[in-house]
């Protein structure tokens, strides 16, 4: 058991604030079920999200976009059923926030109320600010998104580094700003310079997770079935791969088929 398990304080979104001001960097995985969030939250992961990114590795769709609000709640319902200590923070997934702010408000209600979440994520900045204020205004913390989000992909037409040229660099410094203006309690950094990441982390007092965004964000966060091997097909430079899931569990369905084939499986102690 790890010793951030032993010690076992609930995270809360003032206890991330006061771990930037300590320098304690956060650690944030995705999660989209009930087992998987059990063991990251055992093992004393700071933030569990359950990310839209389930319809890529849960689901295999493309993109984000397909993933409904429906689905986020049930992915939501199981992770929340094995978290003791970590705070669970729910994607509002594309369609059901950018419409209006009464339409966010709506959806982040059901995401709390039904599934019982911390707090909700949404991408964006000033596009999307009557939506976030809203949602603020009833209780509801919320995580912004800035850099690459993955729910504009058809606007940006490829998943490259975001915020290379300056205006885009200035927006996002601008959003970033607005978004702790409003109240938001952190905003995620998604493949953008080192550099800009530092500096935006630098001017802001909430904390600031990266995921591509280099060393200097307050946090780190990536999918879980990346980190753990699981994914085959998706190796971007800002991915280290902590371990190998599939060659571990294709291993031992090898091993099972084998066993099973020369009769070598269930055994006699293995019988009734
Ligand atoms: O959906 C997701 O997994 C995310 C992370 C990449 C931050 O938004």
């Amino acid at each position: 058991m790890s010793t951030a398990k032993k010690q076992f304080k609930k995270i809360t979104t003032h206890k991330l604030l006061e771990m930037k001001s300590n320098g304690e960097k956060i650690s944030m995985l995705t999660a989209y079920d009930y087992s998987m969030a059990k063991i990251l939250d055992g093992a004393g992961i700071d933030i569990l999200l359950v990310g839209d990114s389930a319809s890529n590795v849960m689901a295999g769709n493309e993109t984000t976009l397909p993933i409904t609000l429906e689905h986020m709640i049930w992915h939501a319902q199981s992770v929340i059923k094995g978290v003791d200590r970590a705070l669970v923070v729910v994607d509002v997934p594309f369609g059901s926030y950018q419409g209006n702010s009464s339409e966010a408000l709506r959806s982040s209600i059901r995401i709390m109320k039904e599934a019982g979440a911390h707090a909700v994520k949404m991408e964006g900045g000033i596009e999307v600010k009557d939506s976030i204020e809203r949602v603020l205004t009833a209780g509801i913390p919320v995580m912004g998104h800035l850099g690459l989000t993955p729910q504009s992909i058809y606007k940006f037409g490829t998943y490259t580094v975001r915020a290379r040229e300056e205006e885009e660099a200035k927006k996002l410094v601008a959003d970033a700003k607005l978004l702790e203006e409003i109240g938001c309690f952190s905003i995620v950094l998604e493949k953008i310079p080192a550099v800009l990441a530092k500096e935006v982390s630098i001017s802001l007092s909430i904390p600031t997770i990266g995921i591509g965004a280099g060393p200097h964000t307050d946090g780190q966060v990536l999918v879980v079935h990346d980190m753990l091997g699981i994914t085959q097909d998706f190796k971007p430079r800002f991915l280290r791969q902590y371990a190998d899931l599939n060659k571990v569990i294709s291993g031992a369905v090898d091993q099972y088929i084998k066993d099973i084939k020369n009769k070598n499986f269930p055994s006699e102690e293995e019988s009734y």
